[in-house]
């Protein structure tokens, strides 16, 4: 493992500029100079000696040479004075950048240490050269440094996606993963939404920048999510077969047992009435019980094809749907009601006849009861290519206000009925446009053992 990667957070040296005791130092010696020019000059008369020389040169004006020398000496002076103020002005700028950067840096240390992604940067080669606390905690680490060295590759638990990443990096490209499978220092599996990025340094090498956000709670609770609704869903599956069975026994009771009662009280009932000897009083009761009994039955026969079609047992979809749209245009003779039912197979299986005719009888009851329509459109067809019966009930009605109308169960247990054959259902509804409602059952259902 590699430690000695010189972080890129790391401070420069202190700036090694002018210091005050330097200047002071420099001050001393020049007026140490000048003293020391002084009393020697004086020892020597050295005035009086160059004086006497250059007197020799006064054609050449040389005696005049002194105080060329001594304005020389202070434009020098001036102009190096000068000099210093520039560069303690060039000093003070570069001391704020440098206090900007520092700052900046500071920043971005922050963001990357205290960042809740785990971040890390690689070389080209994906060795990691940089890694935050939340990358050590990722990835099961003691301590970030712990990473550095590391290849990156080898925290994927697939070698082959690590290594289409990195030709995808290499590339450019940015790569975004959903739920990326990674391996922690433990060896358990982790899941990360992860972003890696490539960019070269200023020497033109390539790095890489990789983010993980660690979403494996996330990915299970998903899972268990998933595995209750799958539950559920079983759970209302078998509901609802339940009750379609319990209905079907039902139905079946009332037409064998109260079918056959009615049917003898009906006989008796008739045979007094047709009775010669009887008063007229007797008479006139018996054709009343006639009359009773019918109605009873009538009552029964209503209540048992509620509770299960018989003509969808005897008869197929096709002609079941029919029969309910007669009884219910007759029961609605205001409405105009349009059925259609194009090539469908003889049999779809139980439980997609049944969901089906369910679908068709509570559309037609919600139209009676909430559209305020004048037309409904009922329509069957079966789609070849998909394999699919497509089945809609559409109505120009008020449609379902803003909110999604009532809370009911009529349209959610339709839903519920059609998802699980693994199809799709769908309301369409605007106010005052009517209200589609269209459902997609595939064909490969099985049929419900009831
Ligand atoms: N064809 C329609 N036109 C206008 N509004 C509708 C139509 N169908 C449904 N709605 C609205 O959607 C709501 C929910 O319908 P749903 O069938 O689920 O419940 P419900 O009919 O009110 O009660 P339930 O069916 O449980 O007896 C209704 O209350 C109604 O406001
Ligand atoms: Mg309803």
């Amino acid at each position: 493992m590699n430690t000695t990667i010189p972080s890129p957070f790391s401070s420069p040296p202190p700036d090694a500029g002018l210091n005050g005791a330097a200047a002071w130092r420099d001050l001393a010696f020049v007026l140490g100079a000048t003293l020391t020019t002084f009393f020697l000059a004086g020892l020597l008369e050295l005035s009086e000696g160059v004086g006497g020389v250059l007197k020799h040169f006064e054609d050449y004006q040389l005696d005049e040479a002194p105080l060329a020398v001594a304005v020389l000496v202070a434009g020098l002076a001036w102009s190096s004075w000068r000099r210093s103020r520039q560069a303690a002005r060039e000093l003070g700028l570069r001391l704020e950048a440098q206090e900007r950067l520092a700052r900046q840096r500071q920043y971005f240390e922050m963001l990357f240490n205290e960042n809740l992604s785990a971040s890390l940067i690689a070389d080209g080669e994906g060795r990691v050269q940089l890694a935050n606390p939340e990358l050590a905690r990722f990835f099961g680490l003691p301590q970030p440094e712990a990473a550095l060295g590391r290849d990156l590759g080898g925290f994927y638990t697939d070698a082959e996606a690590w290594a289409a990443h990195r030709e995808a990096l290499g590339r450019g490209e940015k790569v975004e993963v959903a739920a990326l499978r990674v391996r922690r220092a433990d060896d358990q599996e982790a899941v990360a939404i992860a972003r890696l990025v490539s960019s070269r340094n200023p020497q033109g090498v390539m790095e890489v920048h990789a983010f993980f956000t660690d979403v494996s709670k996330l990915e299970s609770t998903r899972a268990e999510l998933a595995q209750a609704l799958e539950e559920n869903r079983l759970l209302a599956q078998r509901g609802i077969e339940m009750l379609e069975a319990e209905r079907r026994h039902i139905a079946r009771e009332l037409h064998d047992e109260m079918g056959q009662w009615l049917n003898a009280l009906k006989i008796d009932a008739v045979s007094v009435r047709d009775r010669a000897d009887v008063p007229a009083d007797v008479r006139a009761a018996s054709q009343g019980m006639v009359e009773l009994i019918n109605h009873v039955y009538d009552v029964a026969r209503e209540l048992m094809r509620r509770l299960r079609p018989v003509a969808l047992d005897e008869l197929g979809l096709a002609p079941a749907l029919q029969y309910c749209v007669d009884q219910w245009r007759r029961r609605h003779p205001a409405l105009t009601c349009e059925f259609s039912a194009e090539g469908l197979p003889d049999s779809f299986g139980e439980a997609a006849n049944i969901t089906l005719y369910r679908l068709v009888q509570e559309c037609l009851t919600n139209v009676a009861k909430h559209a305020q329509a004048r037309e409904v459109r009922i329509a069957l067809r079966f789609d070849a290519g998909s394999r699919e019966l497509q089945a809609t009930v559409g109505d120009d009605g008020q449609g379902i206000d803003g909110q999604g109308g009532r809370a009911g169960l009529g349209l959610v247990g339709l839903r519920e009925r059609i998802e699980m054959l693994g199809g799709r259902f769908r309301v369409d509804s605007a106010p005052g446009r009517g209200t589609t409602v269209s459902a997609c059952i595939p064909f490969t259902v099985s049929g419900i053992t009831a």
